[in-house]
């Protein structure tokens, strides 16, 4: 099988052959920001979008992007190319750059480091109505969490947290609330309406979860943006899960309790097939 083709600072080079400066700030101290975005029929989802985030990401850490919009289009999609189109996950990560010495404060003239890489993409099976499962843990990250930040350490302590008690993903609790997932946003259904909590520095404003309110908005599905508390969480009739990698997944089992009557619900289906439904649509190039 052909190597992977990665990008790194202008290069398109196998992933062997892809090394960085171990003064890099990303290695030193997480200091950068990343996008996964998933590719379909050779052409990567709601790229305006990501890209659109990148920047807040980066304007929020005070690194300039060091490309513009055009251009990282151009090396995605020559990173797509190289990797034989098709469907992939894409990832990318920006750092800001190589310090001469390990310092905290950082220097402005400083070159970012800018990696892209592709991974297979495994698309969630939609006729599968079995759900999944979660449990909830207190939410033990930063004030920050609208930035895309590479520093995942609590995301991922939580997510071994969920798999560790048998689940496959970790729903935050803060001060009474649930925010999100461990790397995901969250939707629950609760008297024929469908709510997800409002943007703020407490969450990740998905670009799955923009799409889902976008398709219920279109298609007269109540839905809107409300705190959830964890009441509302542990009473909803649906809870599903939202993201790039796993599209919306329904949660059947919340800690010990069964959700609904324990198999994704009726606006679950009805969200999945028109999520599906759009999916298709860009793959057919009728939406971009
Ligand atoms: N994570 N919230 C968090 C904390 C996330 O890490 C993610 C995605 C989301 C969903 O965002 P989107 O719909 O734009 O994928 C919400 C990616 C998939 C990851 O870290 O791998």
């Amino acid at each position: 099988m052909a190597e992977d083709i990665v990008y790194l600072n202008g290069s398109f080079l196998p992933i062997n052959e892809a090394y960085i400066s171990v003064m890099d700030r990303g290695f030193m101290f997480g200091d950068g920001v990343y996008e996964l975005i998933p590719v379909y029929s050779g052409r990567a989802f709601r790229l305006q979008h990501h890209l659109q985030r990148l920047e807040q990401s980066l304007q929020a850490i005070h690194i300039d992007n060091p490309l513009k919009h055009t251009q990282w289009q151009d090396i995605l999609t020559t990173l797509i190319e190289y990797n034989g189109g098709g469907d992939q996950s894409l990832y990318l990560q920006i750092t800001r750059g190589v310090a001469a010495r390990r310092e905290h404060a950082f220097v402005k003239e400083m070159q970012p480091t800018i990696f892209a890489m592709s991974s297979p993409l495994t698309e969630p099976d939609h006729a599968n109505q079995t759900g999944t499962t979660a449990v909830t843990v207190n939410d033990i990250r930063w004030q920050c969490c609208n930035i895309k930040a590479i520093t995942l350490l609590p995301n991922i302590l939580m997510r071994q947290q969920a798999l560790e008690a048998g689940a496959s993903e970790a729903i935050l609790l803060r001060d009474g609330h649930a925010t999100e997932g461990s790397a995901s946003n969250i939707f629950i259904v609760r008297a024929g309406m469908v709510l997800t909590p409002p943007k703020s520095n407490l969450l990740l404003p998905g670009i799955t979860r923009d799409l889902l309110m976008e398709l219920c908005q279109a298609n007269n599905i109540p839905c809107r943006e409300a705190d959830i508390s964890e009441a509302d969480l542990r009473n909803a009739d649906e809870i599903w899960i939202t993201s790039s990698a796993r599209d919306v997944a329904a949660v059947v089992k919340l800690d010990d309790q069964t959700i609904g009557n324990g198999q994704a619900g009726p606006f679950w289906q009805r969200i999945c097939a028109l999520y599906a439904a759009y999916k298709q649509d860009f793959r057919a190039g009728k939406v971009s």
